[in-house]
């Protein structure tokens, strides 16, 4: 299986070298970075918000293919109602500004999680994105929204059972296939903001073998050079994958 690709020539960052060929975050502290300031936690919702669109564009400049991120756990509902609130427009905000550039930009924009308890807004933006994603080819972004590791594999499971021939058995590869991330590869390197060093039910199946990069600075504050910093030390780390 092949892990990385070699840029052939520097990208248009000027960075060279090796970059992973899948990226996944979890977009932790936007909420402290807002308390730092004196703002709502929803003022941080919408910094992470507008970082998440440079960190997108940057990712896609320097040759990763995909990008995913933690947007909304299927446990964020117990928040305040005006901070899911808040969230819900930010993401209702950012689809609608990805569906108009999508098919110009070549960048599919697929939604992980179970959209059937997003607001209708919201679930009407995702139908329009899956029908443009037929059409495009190129960077992809995976946005995870009501989104829990667990209650994905339990959906996965539950799907496989309905639909299984009898007698037919299980593997990893097929029931990768039920997942939300079906014909994606595994992310090779997760990163963290935010100090804590938890994994917090995200993408519990896909990481079995990614290399996880925590970071103490908050998400709203992650640029461009942290991106490098975590590509450098992942660069540098030796991936066996269970052998010697
Ligand atoms: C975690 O920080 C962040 C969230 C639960 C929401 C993330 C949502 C966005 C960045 C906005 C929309 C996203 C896109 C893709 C347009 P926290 O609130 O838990 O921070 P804290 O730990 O400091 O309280």
């Amino acid at each position: 299986m092949k892990l990385f690709h070699r840029l052939k020539k520097q990208d248009m960052a000027g960075r060279a070298g090796r970059v992973p060929r899948h990226i996944a975050i979890i977009m932790d502290g936007n909420g402290r970075w807002a308390k730092r300031r004196g703002l709502p936690r929803t003022a941080g919702h919408s910094a992470g918000a507008e970082n998440f669109r440079r960190i997108a564009t940057y990712c896609k400049n320097i040759g990763v293919k995909y990008l995913t991120v933690y947007a909304f756990s299927t446990e964020n509902w117990k928040r305040a109602e005006d901070e899911v609130s808040t969230i819900m427009n930010l993401l209702g905000k950012y689809l609608l500004e990805a569906i108009e550039k999508m098919e110009r930009d070549g960048i599919k924009l697929v939604i992980f999680g179970d959209i059937t308890r997003l607001p209708r807004n919201l679930a009407e933006l995702v139908d329009v994105t899956r029908d443009i994603n037929k059409r495009v080819e190129g960077f992809q972004v995976n946005v995870c929204i009501n989104y829990g590791g667990r209650d994905e594999i339990i959906k996965a499971a539950e799907r496989w059972a309905r639909e299984k021939r009898p007698g037919s058995t299980l593997d990893e590869d097929t029931f990768a296939g039920y997942l939300y991330s079906a014909g994606v590869p595994d992310p090779d390197l997760v990163i963290r903001p935010g100090g804590e060093k938890r994994i917090s039910n995200f993408l519990l199946w896909q990481s079995a073998y990614a290399e996880y990069y925590f970071t103490d600075r908050l998400w709203p504050d992650i640029t461009e050079k942290d991106i490098d910093r975590a590509i450098e030390w992942f660069d540098s780390r030796e991936r066996r994958f269970g052998g010697i």
